[in-house]
């Protein structure tokens, strides 16, 4: 086997994770309207349902959009509006032209959740024939949930709200009087904890097998000492095999 190919893979795998656990921390999307970090979650779910009497939990107006300055905009972040819009039978934003006029502007299946809430740019984006609708979720302890338009650039079919409320900040879900130390143990330390267990177990058992079974004394005990022993070259060889874009040089592997 060529051991410089087998280190590089090692190399890329050990750099990937690394930054896996460095940056991997966004707000992954685990419903159509709710997101999980380490840093809690967030989940818009109390706003689903619509005021007695409505279609939608929310409405508004784009008043200063030239391209329809009458339509109103209904939406429901959770679940789909409870009569359709148009031919979508699962609307979350719907544009309602006039009275018997209407589009959906997303379907509530397309939502994608996505951006980093810690630097208030979380959005959700919802799609349907053509229209797209983008809520930009901010957090504001002191409401409830207000939305409005983004008075951003306006481009045709696509539709920017803002959603101001308080489930759009994390909530840490350390209630009191659970057990210390069970919260705030992130997938990362566990993995980091679970690694240095297997490597003890390694170099104990190891140690163990080698010194009872084997009969090998001092140094010799150490599993696999030759391999480590060759471990700073292999890594010396595996970054140099990186940097030349992992190819195999042809003068270089009849050494
Ligand atoms: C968690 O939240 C704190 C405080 O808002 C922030 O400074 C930090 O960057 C966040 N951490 C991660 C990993 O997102
Ligand atoms: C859309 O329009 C149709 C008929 O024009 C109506 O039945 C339906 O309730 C409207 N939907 C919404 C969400 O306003
Ligand atoms: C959120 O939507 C706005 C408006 O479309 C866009 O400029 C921004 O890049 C989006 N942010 C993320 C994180 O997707």
């Amino acid at each position: 086997m060529d051991t410089s190919l087998v280190t590089c893979a090692l190399f890329i795998q050990c750099i990937l994770m690394l930054v896996n656990m460095t940056f991997s921390d966004k707000c992954l999307q685990i419903s159509a309207c709710a997101c999980k970090s380490s840093n809690g979650t967030i989940d818009l779910s109390p706003l689903s349902k619509p005021p007695p009497g409505d279609l939608s939990r929310f409405t508004t107006k784009i008043g200063d959009d030239p391209r329809n300055p009458n339509a109103i905009y209904h939406y429901n972040p959770c679940n789909p509006m409870k009569v359709a819009c148009s031919t979508d039978s699962k609307c979350a934003v719907c544009q309602q032209v006039n009275k018997d006029q209407n589009y959906s502007a997303g379907s509530q299946s397309s939502a994608v959740m996505a951006g980093d809430p810690d630097i208030g740019q979380l959005n959700i984006t919802y799609q349907y024939n053509g229209r797209t609708s983008v809520v930009k979720i901010e957090c504001d302890q002191s409401q409830e949930g207000v939305f409005e338009p983004d008075p951003g650039e306006k481009e045709l079919l696509i539709y920017i709200f803002k959603l101001r409320t308080k489930y759009g900040c994390y909530s840490y879900p350390a209630p009191p009087n659970s057990e210390p130390g069970h919260n705030g143990i992130s997938i990362g330390s566990i993995l980091v904890i679970i690694f240095f267990v297997l490597l003890l177990v390694y170099i104990v058992g190891g140690m163990l097998f080698l010194h009872y079974v084997r009969g090998a004394q001092g140094i010799e005990t150490f599993p696999n000492l030759a391999f480590w022993k060759e471990l700073p070259f292999l890594v010396k060889d595996g970054i140099v095999f990186v940097f030349r874009g992992c190819k195999t040089d042809v003068t270089y592997t009849k050494i």
